[in-house]
């Protein structure tokens, strides 16, 4: 028979799972999830958030349970948010020593040293009015903002937070907590910057989680227009000039096109926020029989990967990690 060299032929490294396997360009493991978890002020509290079955937010007594079992599913890395019994206009929660995030910190790391405690550090979860800053004519005063970001951060750090992550999308919030960081002697301590966040509606159910939704207004005077594209690279090159360890693009369905802008831009580790409303839409269409959970959230997840993501920020790393695991 005549060779056809008319066409390529495909199909040859696809015939069958041990060549897929071998062809195989992107991987999805553990190492790759940073887990997000809600603490919660109070005793035995263990509430499911509706609009995220699943999660929960946890006092500090179920939180030792929790850890252990992302620790055993090989997850190397939690991120925490605070949910706090009272509020005030400068959020002074998010910066006390004994604030929620600082004693869950303390607890994780004396129970469990080699989990790696990545701080959200914003003001919106402990601030009366929901924004991630201090108010002035009616929106958030960048500059004063950036003292109690600082505060926030070097306090985190005191409780033995391995990352400091910066999610309020003040200008020069690297460099303050950089400075910061480094006359407090955490010079060692990375900074995770959410340097690319857009306003987005897929936030919601983080803020039914969080009790953080803002009280007047909206966040776009901060957050990000989805709109833009150029923009994302100017933030990204600011938070690389400022001394970012870390780039996070949130959130990463929509915006899989900026996460690998941002991968082109840098040699810096890129982090993908897989956020609470991309977790409630696959939750809510798998409840209803309408999709296969698992084969669509791996096939998301290892879009982000494939889109350039080094690391995920991800509601459904314990499910990925034990489906990886069998
Ligand atoms: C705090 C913060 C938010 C999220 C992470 N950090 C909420 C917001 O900006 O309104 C959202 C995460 C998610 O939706 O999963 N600023």
């Amino acid at each position: 028979m005549e060779t056809n060299n008319a066409f390529k032929r495909h199909r040859r490294l696809r015939v069958n799972p041990a060549m897929r396997a071998l062809v195989r360009e992107t991987v999805l493991t553990a190492n790759d999830f940073i887990y997000p978890i809600f603490v919660a002020e109070g005793e035995n509290v263990k509430n499911e958030i509706s609009s995220m079955p699943g999660i929960f937010q946890l006092s500090l007594d179920n939180l030792t349970e929790e850890v252990k079992e992302v620790q055993k599913l090989g997850i190397k890395a939690v991120i925490l948010f605070g949910v706090p019994h009272a509020k005030d206009e400068h959020g002074t929660g998010a910066f006390i020593d004994e604030g929620i995030v600082q004693q869950a910190t303390r607890l994780i790391k004396q129970t469990f040293p080699e989990m790696l405690v990545v701080a959200d550090t914003c003001l919106c979860e402990y601030t009366s009015h929901g924004h991630c800053g201090v108010i002035e004519n009616n929106d958030v005063d960048n500059d004063a903002s950036l003292k109690l970001l600082a505060d926030t951060a070097v306090s985190q750090a005191k409780a033995g937070a391995d990352i400091i992550a910066p999610s309020n999308m003040m200008d020069g919030f690297v460099t303050v907590i950089r400075v910061a960081l480094d006359e407090a002697g955490f010079t060692h301590i990375p900074i995770m910057s959410y340097a690319v966040k857009y306003s987005s509606a897929f936030y919601g159910p983080f803020r039914d989680a969080a009790n953080s939704t803002p009280q007047f207004g909206d966040r776009k005077t901060y957050q990000m227009d989805p709109a833009n594209r150029l923009e994302a690279l100017r933030e990204a090159n600011t938070d690389l000039d400022e001394g970012a360890d870390f780039l996070i693009v949130k959130p990463a369905l929509s915006y899989l096109d900026i996460i690998r802008d941002v991968r082109n831009l840098s040699n810096t580790p890129v982090v993908a926020y897989n956020v609470s409303g991309e977790y409630s839409m696959i939750k809510a269409a798998a409840l209803n029989g309408w999709i296969d959970e698992k084969a669509v959230v791996l096939e998301k997840l290892i879009s982000m990967k494939r889109a350039g993501a080094d690391l995920i920020i991800t509601y459904f790393a314990k499910d990925v990690a034990r489906w990886l695991n069998n």
